[in-house]
């Protein structure tokens, strides 16, 4: 048997955010590889193994356990996909809903700058505005009015945000693709029929899909642009293509492996596997 670590935030406690590593574990354990889930530590710089599956999205600790294991997925890929606003500039050149940054403002109280909100307006109502900083849908919000993009822009003063074209073909529905070693494994459609975000999360459904060629080939430069050797690519419907809306390094897989009766879990392990040891266990 092998050793490898998977590292899972210090602080985890939800049964869905123990459900991937656990299964992870099960399926390198098939393969020859004994991987033990721990949570994130300065300990872990001390320990011993082949590689990491870094489930944790702390960008200081990954770097610091980078200097010694080959990391699944890598640091700089891991911070620029828990970043919106990074990825959206990593993806300089791919298809995107039309992007304002917000600017960086160092106290919680000041107005927002009016040239700013000029600019969000410019991409019309209602714009979508998000936190650089979230998941689950939880930290994304719709701004109907002049009024509601105020308010939403002073609640957020102090906090990285973007300002984002709403794609309105696409509200309540988007197409979640996992590519694993540079492949399209798998796809999922998820639907919302209550909430213009379609996570699963605030009740969007997902049922098992085909990832057409336009949708896989995107994908997939998309994971190859950010070195990802795993990710949940979130795609939406506009009117001439698919546009990338967000690129999820530690995507969960319970539902997609449950609806599409694919297994992730294995055709992640078999990925690192064979990235690890190229001439076999
Ligand atoms: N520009 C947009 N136009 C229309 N719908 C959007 C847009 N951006 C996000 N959404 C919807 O909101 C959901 C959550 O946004 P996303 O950027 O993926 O954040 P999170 O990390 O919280 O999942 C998406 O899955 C999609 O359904
Ligand atoms: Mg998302």
């Amino acid at each position: 048997m092998k050793n490898a670590l998977i590292v899972v935030n210090a602080y985890t406690s939800s049964p869905q955010e123990l459900n991937q590593p656990a299964r992870l574990r099960e399926e390198l354990r098939l393969l020859g590889v004994n991987a033990e889930i721990v949570p994130n530590s300065p300990a872990l710089c001390g320990r011993e193994g082949d590689f990491c599956v870094y489930l944790d999205k702390d960008k200081y600790y990954a770097r610091l356990l980078e200097r010694k294991f080959r990391l699944f997925n890598r640091a700089e890929a891991i911070e620029i996909c828990d970043d919106k606003m990074l990825t959206y500039l990593a993806l300089d050149g791919f298809p995107q809903p039309e992007t304002v940054s917000s600017l960086l403002c160092y106290s919680e109280g000041a107005a927002p700058s009016e040239e700013l909100l000029s600019a969000a307006e410019a991409l019309g109502y209602p714009i979508v505005v998000k936190e650089c900083f979230g998941s689950l849908g939880k930290q994304v919000y719709l701004a109907k009015d002049r009024g509601e993009l105020r308010a939403l822009s002073s609640r957020l003063q102090g906090k990285p945000h973007l300002y984002q074209k709403f794609i309105g073909e696409s509200a309540g529905e988007d197409l979640r693709v996992i590519v694993i070693g540079g492949k399209t494994v798998a796809a999922m459609k998820r639907c919302s029929e209550t909430d213009f975000r379609s996570n699963a999360a605030l009740g969007g459904r997902g049922e098992a899909a085909e990832a057409d060629g336009e949708a896989a080939a995107l994908a997939e430069a998309v994971a190859a642009r950010l070195g990802l050797d795993y990710c949940g690519i979130d795609l939406l419907y506009g009117k001439t293509g698919y546009l990338v809306c967000e690129v999820n390094s530690n995507a969960f897989f319970g539902t997609l492996e449950k609806v599409t009766n694919i297994n992730i879990a294995a055709t992640y392990a078999r990925h690192i596997v064979s990235e690890i040891y190229k001439n076999g266990i």
